[in-house]
């Protein structure tokens, strides 16, 4: 009984300090494979993250890369609980940057290794993350 009291207590405080400071997500381990660009060349790939209006920046470019890894690594502080995390995959063109896909990715408490959504114009993007608060 007591334990249970403290237990609920430890959660509540925990809901209390995510509302208030919002929670921690951490993105590491981004690396794509079979990415698809324009019909001619071999993709100069990059990823931009976010969740919701918090802006984590982008990955650095990977030259002609089909199976590109990302060494970027990202923390955003801040986010609202229900956020998902938003990782926009691009290809750097002269002009025009050609959007490949973006992965909506609902986050769930601790850490998630090497997870994998599929990238619109074909490939697959794997990432790593940990949500804390
Ligand atoms: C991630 O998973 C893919 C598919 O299962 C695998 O091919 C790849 O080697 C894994 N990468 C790492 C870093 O574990």
């Amino acid at each position: 009984m007591a334990s249970c009291i403290s237990l609920s207590v430890g959660l509540l405080f925990l809901c209390m300090l995510a509302g208030i400071h919002g929670a921690t997500v951490k993105i590491w381990g981004l690396h794509a494979r079979g990415l698809v660009g324009d019909p001619t060349t071999h993709p100069d790939a990059y990823v931009k993250v976010s969740c919701g209006t918090i802006s984590g920046g982008m990955t650095e470019f990977r030259r002609d890369e089909d199976d590109p890894s990302w060494r970027s690594q990202f923390t955003l502080e801040g986010v609202k609980a229900g956020t998902p995390l938003t990782l926009e995959v691009w290809d750097k063109d002269l002009n025009f940057d050609d959007h490949l896909g973006t992965c909506t990715i609902p986050l769930t408490y601790g850490t998630h290794t090497n997870k994998s959504c599929y990238v619109r114009t074909g490939g697959t993007l794997y990432y790593s993350y940990t949500y804390s608060y």
